[in-house]
């Protein structure tokens, strides 16, 4: 029997968020998650067509904000089924640490590395690690650091955000950046599990050492509430979704509309 895609629906949706602040930081739940969908469904939205785009999307995000990592050692926070951790080997990493507190999903991440049967497999690795916990057992230190849509729902109070920065920072090389890319919002329908504002994400990340370097923002949220949960066609969802895109790149007062921000921060001296 082939597993659900993870297409849904918008009720559905609703229902979840409703008792988001009681699942999404939970282990079970993306245990259950890599195990009852397939592809990147397992770590994003519902529909593997939108999914598809919203990866693109992320990548040249993060191509534009970091320039190059060609050599570098680098640790993706969170990493899901592993989709960047697998980008950034195969443009030129020196290696690649994909970590997530979720057994189940790392379990997936490495057997999907696995199938691609590309050099670069080689410069990935994968662990199970709580970003509240630390990283100390990984016996490393990174030039860049990288999460994506993990903090906002493993962090539930200020405290935890603080704490996950500081262990993040503790394995950033002085000089080396961290990437964040999240949905932060305090807007009851659009917050995950972590209700502060971006002032806070940056006073937060300053406390611990990182600078903040640049700012960007994407995932226009009318067309993600429409087109993410149920699969489209891509033809028609793709120009769809580029529109959004779009009026995000060239309307910067309209960043309240977008779901996730990039904070791209320094570690400063020690
Ligand atoms: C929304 S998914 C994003 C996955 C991946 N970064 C991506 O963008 O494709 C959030 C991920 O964070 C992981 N996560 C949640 N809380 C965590 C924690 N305390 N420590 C490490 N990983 C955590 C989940 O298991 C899940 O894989």
């Amino acid at each position: 029997m082939t597993k659900p895609t993870g297409s849904t629906g918008f009720l559905q949706l609703i229902r979840e968020r409703r008792t988001r602040d009681a699942i999404y930081h939970a282990k079970d739940y993306w245990d259950a998650r890599a195990t009852a969908r397939t592809g990147l469904s397992r770590s994003l939205w519902p529909s593997n067509t939108y999914n598809a785009l919203w990866d693109e999307r992320q990548r040249d995000l993060i191509t534009r904000a970091l320039g190059g990592w060609s050599e570098h050692r680098m640790l993706d926070v969170g990493c899901g089924t592993g989709r960047m951790t697998r980008f950034l080997a195969s443009r030129g990493a020196k290696s690649v640490t994909g970590v997530d507190f979720s057994e189940a999903t790392v379990a997936s991440a490495r057997a999907e590395t696995a199938e691609a049967e590309e050099p670069w497999v080689l410069q990935t690795r994968f662990e199970t690690a709580d970003v509240l916990a630390g990283f100390s057992h990984l016996g490393a230190s990174f030039d860049d650091v990288l999460v994506l849509g993990c903090l906002s729902v493993a962090c539930q109070t200020a405290s935890d955000l603080e704490v996950s920065f500081r262990n993040i920072a503790n394995v950033v090389c002085a000089g080396g950046r961290v990437l964040v890319l999240e949905p932060i919002h305090r807007s009851p329908l659009l917050r995950r599990v972590l209700d502060l504002g971006i002032e806070e994400w940056v006073s937060l990340a300053n406390r611990a050492g990182l600078e903040l370097a640049k700012a960007d923002r994407m995932g226009f949220v009318p067309v993600r509430l429409v087109c993410s949960v149920r699969d489209v066609p891509e033809a028609l969802v793709r120009p769809i979704f580029a529109a959004g895109e779009n009026v995000l790149d060239r309307a910067p007062f309209l960043a309240p509309l977008s779901d996730y921000k990039l904070l791209l921060f320094r570690r400063s001296a020690r």
